[in-house]
């Protein structure tokens, strides 16, 4: 292990313990480890969860489970019975471990555990962390209760930062929170073509995923992007259901679900967010996500090839609108929906299925000249958010256009104005001041 895994390993008095580091800094591992030596002591009930059942599969579950090329799993096979239905895992002669997504914390009903682990601890809210506390209560002799969890940075202003004392000047809420901080660069482990990807990040997301830093950025493009205000996983009564997609293979390819209610609000329900995914491989994926073939599908119109691959699917897609200064533009849609309009209900939320596309909007900057802030995005972090931007310029793009006047005599004119497409009556009415 590395030196800061055993510290964090061994650490088995903190009740507030957590791991706090850049990517691929061993935090899922070290959580693992823990959980494991935990949970060997006899009537342990060790609980384990993430933001989603389907991201804690996905990830933490296997590094438990299963082997990491060539690391074995953490528990090693014949040492336990893994019931899938009840989600949970009894190690023989040893206690047990259960496992959740918080997204469906109801089942946790009466439970009454030791202790528990959390990996990307970011990804949750206080108030889930405080419904956790509320269930570690069991007494086992040995086993002092302990939360200990693992996660990426994320902005100064997050809960997590203020509790463990991660902001600028902060100091941790008391001396039962402790914090272990890794940056990418300490996990010897790592290949060098992995770390040479990683030093192309550049700004707040290098000092964030590579340096592992709590850093903030007065160049954020969306500065008005709240967790607490704008991730959230209620659903809206969707009337629509839309899809974006912006291709990738070395970078990779996001492809999102927008659920869109009757006041036009809109939700970002559902990512996929992966490279090295091929056009054939893409489209199975939308097929799984998509609610039925004719939903309106918006893909980057730079990819014609994936485009004409859509249309063969039966999908009812268009390319992206695009044009000068487009990313700019839509920049300001996007900005615009993150206000509050004014009931405290922004226009635009995200779901906690979609961690990727929150750590871009929280890393999203503007490029840097000498003599400050360019009004030019610098060109990372940005798939998820130009898969959005790209339908957010479908949905608010057009130019707003309204008719005043209601009067009679404007009837006939209304009527043969209704037949013809935008640019046909800019083109008719060059003066009436369209910018
Ligand atoms: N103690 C170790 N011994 C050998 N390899 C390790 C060790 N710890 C981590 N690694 C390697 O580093 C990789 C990253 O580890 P891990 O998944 O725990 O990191 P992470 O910080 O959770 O990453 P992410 O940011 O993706 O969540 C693993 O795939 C594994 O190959
Ligand atoms: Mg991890």
């Amino acid at each position: 292990m590395l030196p800061k895994q055993v510290e964090f390993v061994r650490d088995v008095r903190t009740r507030h313990l957590l791991y706090s580091g850049a990517f691929a800094a061993g935090k899922s591992r070290t959580l693992c480890w823990k959980l494991r030596m935990r949970a060997e002591k006899p009537g342990a009930v060790e609980m384990l969860c993430r933001k989603t059942l389907e991201s804690l599969k996905k990830s933490t579950l296997r590094t438990l489970l299963e082997p990491d090329g060539e690391l074995p799993p953490i528990l090693e096979p014949g040492t336990y019975t893994h019931n899938k239905s009840e989600k949970t895992i009894k190690i023989h002669g040893g206690g047990e471990i259960l496992y959740f997504g918080l997204d469906d914390p109801a089942k946790l009903g009466s439970v009454n555990a030791t202790g528990c682990a959390i990996d990307e601890l970011v990804d949750c809210t206080e108030a889930d962390y405080t419904m956790l506390k509320g269930r570690v209560r069991m007494k086992v002799p040995g086993l002092p209760h302990q939360f200990y969890s693992a996660c990426n940075p994320g902005p100064p202003s997050h809960w997590v930062a203020t509790a463990w004392g991660l902001d600028p000047g902060g100091s941790p809420m008391g001396d039962n929170y402790r914090v272990i901080q890794a940056s990418a660069l300490e996990n010897v482990f790592l290949s060098d073509d992995y770390l040479a990807d990683l030093e192309q990040l550049t700004g707040v997301a290098y000092e964030r995923y590579v340096l592992g830093k709590w850093v903030g950025s007065d160049g954020l493009i969306f500065d008005g992007f709240q967790r607490d205000t704008h991730v959230t996983s209620e659903r809206l009564p969707a009337v629509e259901y839309r899809y974006c997609v912006d291709p990738g293979y070395t970078d990779p390819f996001a492809i999102y679900e927008r659920e869109v209610d009757q006041d036009g609000r809109v939700h970002t329900s559902r990512e996929f967010y992966q490279p090295g995914v091929t056009h054939a491989d893409a489209i199975d994926v939308l097929r799984e996500m998509m609610h039925d073939r004719t939903c309106p599908l918006v893909v980057d119109s730079a990819e014609p090839a994936f485009i004409e691959e859509c249309q063969r699917a039966g999908f009812a897609v268009k390319g992206a609108r695009k044009g000068p200064d487009s990313i700019l533009s839509g920049i300001q849609l996007m900005q615009q929906r993150l206000r509050d309009p004014g009931d405290g209900k922004p226009r635009w939320t995200i779901n906690p299925a979609c961690p990727n596309l929150i750590r871009e909007m929280e890393s999203y900057e503007w490029a840097r000249s000498n003599d400050g802030l360019k009004e030019k995005p610098v060109d990372a972090n940005n798939h998820g958010i130009d898969a959005n931007r790209y339908d957010f310029a479908e949905l608010d793009g057009g130019t707003p256009f309204v008719f005043v006047s209601a009067g009679e005599g404007d009837r006939a004119g209304r009527k043969e104005r209704s037949s013809m497409s935008i640019a046909e009556i800019r083109d008719a009415d060059p003066e009436w001041g369209w910018d």
